[in-house]
């Protein structure tokens, strides 16, 4: 591992705990807290870098929380925006990730980890098979950070290009979920992209 870092996740159910796990066993020191308005606060304070795993409809309360304690730090954000029916709750001219930035301007926003089932964000495998992770952003160093991270859990990180292809990865963890949850594949699958 080449820097130990600070990680401070917000939302410590299956994505929280999950990355929480992996980002432990490869070396880095992690907080992880839920709805503590406080620990929110101290903690976006105390982090490097901080990763955004609460329900898409909770994104608004914990960015209030956070406030400009996030100004600066790399905001890792796995929320997929859905409604409650399941359906896509930004549609394709915008994304979640894009929102999100617009919330918290001098952040350093990155998308990734959100087209992977919770069950493989520990270690980024699916049985023999590293699954990738689409990693995008417009904040170069950020999005770097983040690739490192996600290749240290183990997964095949994938530089998918700027914030705004949120737009291509959120409907394709809407797949993901259409697969596993609508057409009974489970959430022993995900994706894996083949290149030379
Ligand atoms: N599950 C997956 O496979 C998966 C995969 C990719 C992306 N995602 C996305 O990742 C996000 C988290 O999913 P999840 O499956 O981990 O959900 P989850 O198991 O329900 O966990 C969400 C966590 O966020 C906490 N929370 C809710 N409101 C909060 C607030 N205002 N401040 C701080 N914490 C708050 C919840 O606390 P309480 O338990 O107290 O409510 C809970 O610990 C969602 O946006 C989801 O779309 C999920």
């Amino acid at each position: 591992m080449a820097t130990t870092r600070k990680i401070g996740i917000i939302g410590d159910g299956n994505v929280g705990s999950a990355l929480g796990h992996g980002l432990r066993r490869a070396g880095h020191e992690v907080r992880a807290v839920g709805k503590d308005k406080t620990a929110v606060r101290e903690m976006a304070g105390w982090a490097e870098i901080v990763v955004l795993a609460v329900p898409f409809g909770a994104i608004d309360q914990v960015v209030k929380e956070a406030g400009d304690a996030l100004a600066g730090k790399t905001l890792v954000d796995v929320t997929n925006p859905l409604n409650p029916d399941m359906s896509l709750a930004v549609g394709f001219t915008t994304s979640g990730a894009e929102e999100l930035q617009r919330k918290v301007p001098d952040a350093k926003v990155v998308k990734a980890f959100n087209t992977v089932f919770a069950q493989h964000m520990n270690t980024g495998r699916l049985w023999n098979q590293s699954l990738t992770a689409f990693v995008a952003g417009d904040d170069s160093s950020a999005k770097a950070s983040v690739l490192e991270l996600a290749r240290e859990i183990g997964f095949d990180a994938v530089d998918a290009g700027p914030l705004k292809n949120a737009r291509l990865l959120e409907p394709l963890a809407h797949l993901n979920i259409q697969l596993g949850y609508v057409l009974k594949l489970g959430t022993q699958i995900g994706f894996k992209f083949l290149r030379s």
